[in-house]
């Protein structure tokens, strides 16, 4: 008798999975058309850049050597990095980072970042080159090779179009050009967690130090990548006179490094815990301060709760209440005092995906919610 309806029941509900998979993949196929549609309107400045330097550059296509070769770091020379950034032209430079100078430039056809630093040459630096150019992810910004020359160092990165996450957060210097709604800020802090904790799982592992937004780079399909890892050891290993650059407050730093800086898995993961704060906020951590124990966060993040000045504003109706209670819970967790409590790097992980997940079905399901945010008590009732 329960026959047929156990076949019933089996055909019904590989339909449902059908269409819930079908569902998914328009949904997921729909995300991709609004991100690059996004971003060809923020790039458009780029075409243009390309072809003057192509003129400039010369006959540099003959050198027809992959920039992304699969394994070790190559020796560029100086002429040719002067070539690439038209002799280190202002209009080239880009940013400041720990390395110093950062120059966007053309280098064999290919578009690449060029850090460089006053600095003698040495050993140490190829060496220590040699090993992070190894380290290849999709979640982490390729370091392609090195220049010791003239009296400088130089690092050469590949360059990524849609710069790094401050832009999209506080530093816009277009007002909202890009608005990244809630899912979006999901699937960005997931692929750096994936990027850090692949720098985690390296045996040994590789602590990053200097984890912050400004370190987490876009694509042009707003794919995250974490940037400047490894870079903080190798200025360790070349500068003569030790870690000299007294760490400027940053609010990024896990507090219980301490001035010894004693840095860890735990500390990258308290720093990753504010990146969190800030992609939920949508404001600078500087701003907010510091906090130096569970009850100061807690205290902070149910006053602004309260005042609905906590999550960033141009997130409403783009997330679901259990959405952003777990990703506010994950950050807290991350942020959490003593270290050694915090969440591990892979779990960490997990915890983004499943919330990601989670928030994929919830929104495809029922539509958008338009949550009001109150949820300063449901976030820690369970304590
Ligand atoms: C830098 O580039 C600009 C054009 O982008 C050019 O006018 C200027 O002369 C260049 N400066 C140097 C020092 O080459
Ligand atoms: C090296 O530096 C000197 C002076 O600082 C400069 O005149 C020369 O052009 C540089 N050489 C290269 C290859 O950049
Ligand atoms: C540094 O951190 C480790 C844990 O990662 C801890 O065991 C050690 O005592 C700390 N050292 C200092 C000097 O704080
Ligand atoms: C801080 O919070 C975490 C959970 O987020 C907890 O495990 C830890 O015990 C708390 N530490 C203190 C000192 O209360």
């Amino acid at each position: 008798m329960s026959k047929t309806a156990t076949i019933i029941g089996i055909a019904a509900g590989a339909v449902a999975v059908v269409i819930l998979v079908i569902g998914f993949i328009w949904f997921c196929k729909s995300q991709c058309k609004n991100l690059s549609n996004r971003n060809s309107e923020t790039g458009s400045s780029d075409p243009s850049a390309l072809v003057e330097w192509n003129r400039g550059a010369g006959p540099s296509s003959s050198s027809g050597q992959s920039l992304f070769a699969p394994h070790g770091a190559q020796r560029f020379t100086m002429e040719e990095l002067e070539r690439a950034t038209r002799q280190f032209n202002e209009s080239n430079l880009i940013g400041y980072g720990s390395f110093g100078e950062v120059y966007k430039g053309l280098l064999r056809d290919t578009i690449v970042a060029i850090k460089r630093r006053a600095g003698a040459p040495t050993t140490e630096f190829v060496a220590e080159v040699t090993y992070l150019s190894e380290i290849r992810h999709r979640h982490l910004v390729s370091l392609l090779g090195y220049c010791q020359e003239n009296g400088s160092q130089m690092l050469v990165y590949e360059y990524l179009p849609n710069g790094n996450m401050c832009n999209h957060l506080y530093n816009t210097g277009l007002e909202s050009s890009t608005r990244l709604e809630f899912k979006q800020r999901l699937s960005i802090a997931l692929g750096a967690a994936k990027g850090l904790c692949h720098l985690h799982s390296l045996k040994p592992p590789l602590v990053h130090r200097n984890f912050k937004t400004a370190n987490v780079l876009v694509d042009e399909n707003f794919i995250a990548k974490v940037a400047d890892a490894g870079v903080s050891r190798l200025l360790e290993k070349i500068e003569e006179a030790g870690p000299s650059r007294t760490s400027t407050a940053n609010v990024f730093q896990d507090p219980e490094v301490g001035a010894a800086g004693n840095f860890s898995e735990m500390s990258d993961i308290y720093s990753f815990g504010v990146f969190l704060l800030e992609l939920v906020t949508g404001q600078q951590a500087v701003k907010i301060g510091s906090f130096g124990s569970n009850d100061t966060l807690i205290q902070w993040v149910l006053s602004e709760l309260s005042t609905n000045n906590f999550v960033d504003r141009r997130l409403v109706g783009t997330f679901t209440m259990e959405g952003i209670r777990d990703l506010i819970r994950l950050t807290l967790q991350c942020m959490s005092f003593p270290g050694t409590g915090r969440p591990r790097m892979d779990m960490v992980e997990h915890g983004l995906e499943q919330i990601r997940e989670k928030e994929m079905a919830l929104t495809t399901m029922m539509g958008e919610s338009t949550a009001t945010i109150t949820l300063g008590s449901e976030l820690f009732a369970s304590k």
